[in-house]
């Protein structure tokens, strides 16, 4: 699906620019004296829920849309499952104030006005939610509310307003936490003097590290700058999102951004961590896609009573970090029964086994727990292993609970890794003819024993996996596994891409027969030629991009594939390279055939007059070998020397130092030498 309006974003990113930088401030309207610290709008006591034009309308958002979409949260059950909110966006109103000063909505787009928009939402038992902007102009160019704040919130509420949605754009701001925290008590103060409950959203995009105070002025509050429907802004957010979790309680929220379920930009799998995870953070739950022709897939997301129930547990507390390592977080929810919401994250772009243990979540002893998969509703038990194989991008979750019933199944986990994966799509790799070896492991997480266990490995035709070690065994007790190495060989004729195996157990608890399945996948990959290679001549094996793909000899252009220019670096043209736009990460399979990378760094002059600042890093396996250390856009050239000796796997990345802000970094004439 598209990113969102690029003007827009540019628009945005320029404005934060200017609130960090610009000196000279033009001096704040705070017209209303201060007020006690604390807001007690005694509003959402749980995390908003409902929908907003935005992400799936950008500024085409209108009366009959916004109808609409009121009528389906009713027909379509959204609003029996919690759904209350339906949220317009930027660009409702007329681009200049009346002649008295007040706002205009805009009379094609919205012919009954917000009051008649609003009447018909209400009429539905919904509530209506609107976007205005702390500044002298919203981010799409409309009047914005600085100095005119009593006035905008008295029409906000004599139009039957019941959420605002407040952004940060145009703001004339020093930067300061001071102006800050100046311009949002304004409208706070603004909206409680109109004597209506209003929620009030606070959307500084995570700037002034608004978590440590906006508690204090708003209800909920962005984290993060724009989200988009792509995985890279998705784990970016999440990672920003989840160290914030001490700040959030009722009526008090961070606000990760709205959800982009549904929009067609990311897999199923991600959709589902997407709302996993903003249910396990206690975040707003606002539908950012064309409810009128969403699936079943997106509806049967939005809807599933077990998460919905996680993020609006009345406790109101975010699940916190209790454990992370490379790419899997365990995240643990207090919820108000004394259970807790388990959820097992995996950033990486293969399966992990992930496990946790009652303790680490934070529940006390029992000899037994039961595991509710949030997502199915099946139970498990376990003796207090809390554990899975999660797949790529995705999200287990579980609702744990003290005790088990007799007839609940147990906890069990199927695997497949291998020793030789740094850095891959795939959970082995192996060049056509050679072999690998492939680890299944079989799990018992329950206080009953597994008995005539058995695990299988299938590969394609062509193909043998045979087993080193053991495969059967005749009985399996709580927190023990099988671990069995298998020997895969792929045909000499196999050519380069992913092939699936598959992983079956069997066996039988308390005379139940019982299977479990786990799909996998090899990589078939042929090291680079022997002598000197521009990388941009060899096949990457995945490659990541903050904005459009990765370009081979050109520059990124930030939507299209080809929309690049030239690579040029301070006036240096370079014929070969690539162009990547952080956050990005181009992986390349050596098979230990390699020793050496020369490349030169830096952001391509055609950012020239808007900034933007990287760190260009070059790792070999796992072991960071070259670092740029921050180049700005005015930098000068870069030369980086990385020693691949003996590495399976070569990873470049380039982080965007902070948000992403014109981050064109180039990859200039990279030479491998094998
Ligand atoms: C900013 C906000 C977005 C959206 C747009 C509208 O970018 O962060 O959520 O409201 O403005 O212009």
């Amino acid at each position: 699906m598209k990113p969102p309006p690029a003007p827009v974003r540019r628009l945005c990113a320029l404005v934060t620019a200017a609130a960090l930088t610009v000196l000279t401030a033009v001096a704040v309207q705070t017209s209303v004296a201060p007020r006690a610290a604390a807001l007690d709008n005694r509003l959402v006591r749980t995390p908003p829920m409902g929908f907003n034009d935005w992400n799936a309308f950008g500024c085409n958002v209108d009366e009959q849309l916004i109808k609409q979409t009121a009528d389906f949260f009713v027909s379509s059950g959204l609003k029996a499952a919690g759904y209350e909110y339906v949220n317009i966006d930027d660009c409702w109103l007329e681009r200049t104030r009346s002649a008295d000063g007040h706002l205009v909505p805009d009379p094609v787009k919205f012919p009954d006005g917000i009051k008649g928009t609003a009447d018909y939402v209400h009429s539905k038992g919904l509530k209506l939610g609107i976007y205005e902007d702390a500044g002298t102009k919203t981010c799409a160019g409309y009047p914005g509310s600085l100095g005119h704040e009593q006035t905008d919130a008295n029409d906000f509420a004599a139009w039957g307003v019941d959420y605002l949605k407040y952004d940060n754009c145009n703001n004339q701001s020093d930067g300061s936490l001071a102006d800050y925290k100046a311009r949002y008590t304004a409208m706070r103060d603004a909206l409680a003097n109109t004597g209506r409950p209003i929620v009030y959203s606070l959307c500084e995009w995570g700037v002034n590290n608004p978590a440590t105070w906006a508690g204090d002025l708003g209800n909920l509050w962005r984290t993060t700058g724009d989200i988009s429907d792509n995985w890279n802004s998705l784990k970016s957010i999440i990672s920003q999102n989840a160290p914030l979790a001490p700040y959030a309680h009722p009526g008090a929220f961070n606000d990760p951004d709205m959800l982009e379920v549904g929009n067609g930009g990311m897999t199923a799998t991600e959709y589902r961590t997407h709302f996993a995870l903003w249910a396990e953070m206690a975040a707003p739950l606002l539908i950012g896609t064309d409810l009128r022709k969403a699936s079943a897939q997106t509806m049967n997301i939005l809807t599933n009573p077990r998460l919905i129930a996680i993020d609006q547990d009345p406790l109101g507390v975010q699940g916190k970090v209790v454990a992370s390592d490379a790419g899997t977080t365990v995240f643990s929810k207090p919820l108000a029964n004394g259970d807790r919401a388990v959820a097992l994250y995996n950033s990486n772009d293969s399966s992990r086994l992930i496990r946790s243990n009652a303790a680490q979540v934070g529940l006390g002893k029992s000899p037994t727990y039961t595991l509710q998969d949030a997502w199915s509703g099946a139970n498990t038990e376990s003796a207090g292993t809390i554990g899975a194989t999660v797949p790529a991008h995705g999200t287990v979750i579980y609702r744990v609970s003290k005790g088990a019933a007799a007839t609940v199944a147990p906890g069990t986990s199927l695997s497949i890794s291998s020793p030789t994966v740094g850095a891959s799509n795939a959970d082995g790799v192996v060049s056509p003819g050679g072999t690998s070896t492939l680890t299944t492991t079989l799990s018992d997480y329950g206080r009953v024993p597994l008995s005539g266990v058995r695990v299988t490995l299938t590969v394609p035709d062509g193909w043998t996996a045979t087993p080193t070690d053991a495969w059967t065994q005749k009985s399996l007790g709580t927190d023990r596994s099988l671990v069995t190495n298998w020997t895969v060989t792929a045909p000499a004729t196999s050519s380069p891409g992913t092939v699936p195996v598959n992983a079956t157990a069997t066996y039988s608890w308390n005379g139940h027969p019982a299977s479990q399945q786990q799909a996998g996948s090899v990589l078939v990959a042929t090291p680079p030629p022997s002598g000197d290679t521009p990388l941009s001549d060899v096949s990457w094996v995945s490659a990541s991009n903050g904005w459009g793909p990765v370009e081979k000899d050109t520059s990124n252009g930030e939507t299209a594939a080809g929309d690049g220019k030239p690579i040029t670096i301070r006036g240096t043209v370079y014929p070969k390279g690539l162009g990547t736009n952080a956050e990005s990460d181009i992986v390349y399979y050596l098979g230990g055939t390699c020793h050496a990378l020369n490349t030169d760094v830096g952001i391509d002059d055609e950012e020239a007059n808007n900034g933007g600042d990287v760190i260009f890093q070059i790792y070999a396996d796992n072991a960071k070998v070259a670092d740029s250390g921050v180049l700005t856009n005015t930098s000068p050239v870069k030369s980086l020397t990385a020693d691949l000796a003996g590495a399976t796997w070569l990873r470049l990345h380039v982080d965007p130092d902070g948000p992403n802000t014109y981050d064109h970094g180039d990859w200039a004439g990279p030479l491998l030498h094998c």
